[in-house]
């Protein structure tokens, strides 16, 4: 976690301390590193150096406003799966010739929504939503500019629900049906074919995946050219892992000298989706100790952060770092607990098996490397108001989105008229 590291045996982010975050916001909260969101971005861009390349975030790793533009300032695209995420990256000041739409399923509005954004590149992953947008552009008298995101058949070897590039799962084109679907892309009304695309899997921790499944795109850039099909356009999707424990995931560096070797020669724009890669480190999840409870067999440690806050460790058995604000002295006595959220669900555990230096009511933690995926898969289960998010910089911090108040939540429902009551039970109260 290096920006958020103890000072003086306290949890800083940046040069703010956690404890004072908790006091002004209140917890649970998501705090975002500024500084580390701009290094990471630096330190893949680097990585590639001058070369014509597109860094399209992908925003689902982390949504927020303030992430986004963070990362639109330091020049990256965008890579959206959705309108939604597609309003997002507009907000943020990213223009339409820096996102690429992705997506296994998108509806009419949406692809109507990214020609009128005119997006770099759209990446197709059926016949059907090529014909879609065939038929949408050419009423239009607009061109779509498209790649097929292909499926090449490849174990990613990561956890099962983020691998996506085996021929089993739901996304991409099988590659070996790729040329006769660029042949009749070629043919459509509205369609510009540009490029190519895949993503096979998410927290990638070894090259090898990457390598096979470039050098099978490789050979299919080859046969789509002989086909006389104009691809200027390579996307390699995201993937890059991170360390939340004690993986090795491969350096910016040695992927980028991976990429150079197979695609080096292609004179393509080269356009990469990371999400995970530049926002994980720069987050943590700040909780509170509610209660520490010893059964006979287990201790737990509940904590006012949960499941519907962070759902990576019950979703994924995901392991991350749990560390107390405010260190306890090396030679501490320790146990093992878990800790674990005040959700009803047996599944609502945070840390299994973790020793821990004593920890009381009152006390606070830090869910660590939880800048990805952490927030955005956020719920309201058990009306639990979503967490806050805050992002410091430096000495300063802001709410980058303020704690959804109770009445808020529950007054978006609405009651039938035939229950006979205001249809919206907070009118009574005044609230909306
Ligand atoms: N491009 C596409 C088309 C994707 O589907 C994804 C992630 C990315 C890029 C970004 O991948 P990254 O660089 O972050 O690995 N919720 C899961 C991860 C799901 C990833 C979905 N797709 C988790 O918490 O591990």
């Amino acid at each position: 976690m290096a920006w958020f590291e103890y000072r003086n045996g306290v949890l800083y982010a940046e040069s703010v301390s956690l404890v004072r975050i908790a006091e002004e916001i209140g917890t649970p909260v998501y705090c975002y590193s500024n500084a580390a969101l701009k290094a990471n971005y630096k330190e893949f861009a680097d990585a590639f150096g001058h070369r014509n390349i597109l860094i399209a975030y992908s925003v689902k790793a982390n949504a927020n406003q303030a992430v986004i533009t963070t990362f639109s300032d330091c020049g990256a695209g965008a890579d959206v799966v959705s309108e939604g995420e597609l309003q997002r990256a507009l907000a943020a000041g990213i223009p339409g010739s820096r996102i690429v739409f992705s997506g296994v399923g998108k509806t009419q509005k949406e692809l109507k929504a990214g020609l009128a954004a005119q997006v770099h590149q759209f990446n197709l992953e059926s016949k059907a939503q090529l014909e879609s947008l065939s038929e949408i552009a050419a009423n239009q008298n607009v061109k779509a500019r498209v790649a097929f995101r292909v499926n090449p058949d490849v174990d990613a070897k990561t956890h099962d629900k983020i691998a996506t590039g085996r021929k089993a799962d739901k996304f991409g084109v099988p590659i070996v049906e790729a040329r006769g679907l660029y042949d009749l892309a070629g043919s459509l009304p509205g369609i510009e074919v540009v490029g190519v695309d895949l993503h096979i899997g998410s927290q990638l921790t070894d090259l090898e995946p990457f390598k096979d499944a470039f050098s099978r795109l490789a050979e299919l850039v080859n046969a789509l050219r002989r086909d006389g099909h104009d691809i200027r356009q390579i996307d390699l999707g995201g993937g890059l892992g991170v360390r939340y424990r004690d993986e090795e995931p491969p350096t910016a560096l040695s992927y980028a000298g991976l990429v150079d070797k197979i695609f080096g020669g292609f004179g393509c724009q080269l356009i990469f989706e990371p999400g995970r890669a530049l926002v994980a480190n720069a987050g943590i999840l700040l909780s509170q100790v509610i209660e520490i409870k010893h059964l006979s067999e287990r201790r737990f440690v509940i904590i006012d952060a949960a499941m519907n806050d962070f759902l990576r460790p019950a979703l994924y058995d995901a392991w991350h770092p749990i560390d107390p604000v405010c260190e306890a002295p090396v030679d501490a006595k320790r146990e093992i607990v878990d800790i674990v959220g005040p959700v009803c669900e047996s599944g609502d555990i945070l840390g299994r098996g973790r020793a821990m230096s004593f920890l009381a009511p009152g006390d606070l933690v830090a869910i660590g490397a939880a800048g990805a995926y952490g927030a955005v898969m956020a719920s309201n289960y058990n009306t639990r108001p979503l967490a806050a998010e805050v992002m410091v910089h430096g000495g300063e911090i802001a709410i980058v989105c303020p704690r959804l108040q109770l009445d808020e939540l529950i007054g978006r429902d609405r009651l039938p008229q035939w229950l006979g009551k205001p249809t919206n039970p907070f009118d009574e109260h005044g609230a909306t």
